[in-house]
């Protein structure tokens, strides 16, 4: 038998190799083309062929509202900008061309409103970007009269979904990452979706307990984390309402006081109300701009105290640490 399968495979190998040798060199250039080019064909139709098809419009059309009339699968990007115009117009033309994308609502904070010309530029800017989208996301600036931190989460009018992507206006995720962060949401609506993970330590140095922050050197060592930042993350319109008029008004007061630690309050808060974690999900950010506060000495230890002050204000620690991160399968392929 096994001398049998041998002399078959010579055979074979003597039909190509007489291909090779015999055939003139045009010959074998033009069969190799047209052999490279039926494989790329092939795999390019492998789905078409199969019969594996799917209209990702399909169920968007059947249940595209929730019971409270909110759009289910859309969002609403709520962006947070402190006087850099020209970043700001930088991300509200990103996020205007991203699918799913149902409002945009810069968040503004400075004693000045916003000039007629910024306005016009921001509204253009919305309009040419989502040209090649079926629609174009509503676009408003919600005006604060004090400049506080706390304003990002303050609830908004007029929310038509009960998704929220909080960014700030310095930071660009690219459309196909934040469609996979979206999903993700879709699948734990209860829970918060982000791309820049935080740890809490536990002190082992200290006698009570104390913790302390980790950056992300200490997330990308050990794979642990238990928050992801509000510079970049999805959570529910709920939890608008709970940071602003149930989370105890001293971690808000310390919030417009320090200017620092808001993402740790509502990460508490979340973790507080789900008992779980939150989800990191693979996929590069861009920094535009400057470098901003984290890159500030003396930074980590503000945070550390956040983390302390808030876990006493608590009476508990609610932050759970999680080694889950999400990739999207097909980059995964080789399982
Ligand atoms: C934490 O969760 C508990 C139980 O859901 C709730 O009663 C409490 O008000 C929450 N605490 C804060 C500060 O949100």
């Amino acid at each position: 038998m096994k001398g049998h399968c041998e002399r078959m495979s010579q055979q074979w190998w003597r039909v190509i190799r007489l291909f090779f040798h015999n055939g003139s060199y045009r010959v074998k250039l033009v069969c190799g083309v047209l052999l490279v080019l039926a494989i790329l064909w092939l795999a390019n139709r492998a789905s078409f062929i199969m019969g594996w098809h799917y209209d990702p419009n399909e169920p968007k059309l059947q249940g595209s509202r929730t019971c409270n009339g909110a759009h289910r699968y859309r969002y609403t990007v709520l962006l947070n900008t402190w006087k850099r115009d020209d970043l700001l117009k930088q991300s509200v033309a990103h996020y205007s061309s991203c699918k799913g994308v149902d409002a945009i609502r810069v968040i503004w904070s400075e004693i000045e409103p916003p000039s007629e010309s910024l306005l016009l530029t921001l509204s253009a800017s919305v309009f040419s970007s989502s040209k090649t989208l079926q629609r174009i996301p509503e676009f408003r600036v919600d005006l604060h009269d004090d400049d506080n931190l706390n304003n990002r989460f303050k609830p908004i009018e007029g929310l038509e979904t009960e998704a929220v992507f909080s960014i700030d206006d310095d930071v660009i995720v690219p459309c196909p990452t934040l469609e996979l962060a979206f999903s993700v949401w879709l699948s734990a609506p209860e829970s918060m979706v982000g791309f820049v993970p935080r740890m809490h330590w536990t002190d082992s140095k200290r006698h009570d307990t104390s913790y302390r922050y980790g950056g992300w050197w200490s997330v990308w060592w050990t794979g642990t984390y238990s928050m992801v930042l509000t510079k970049a993350a999805f959570f529910h319109k709920k939890y608008l309402d709970l940071y602003t008029y149930h989370l105890p008004p001293t971690i808000r007061e310390y919030v417009r006081s320090e200017r620092n630690c808001e993402d740790i309050a509502m990460s508490f808060l979340i973790a507080n109300a789900t008992g779980a974690p939150p989800f990191w999900v693979k996929g590069r950010i861009y920094e535009i701009g400057s470098t901003g506060i984290s890159s500030l000495t003396g930074h980590n230890h503000r945070r550390t105290h956040c983390l302390n002050y808030f876990s006493a204000l608590f009476g508990r620690m609610p932050l759970v640490a999680s080694n889950v991160k999400v990739v999207p399968a097909y980059q995964e392929w080789f399982w």
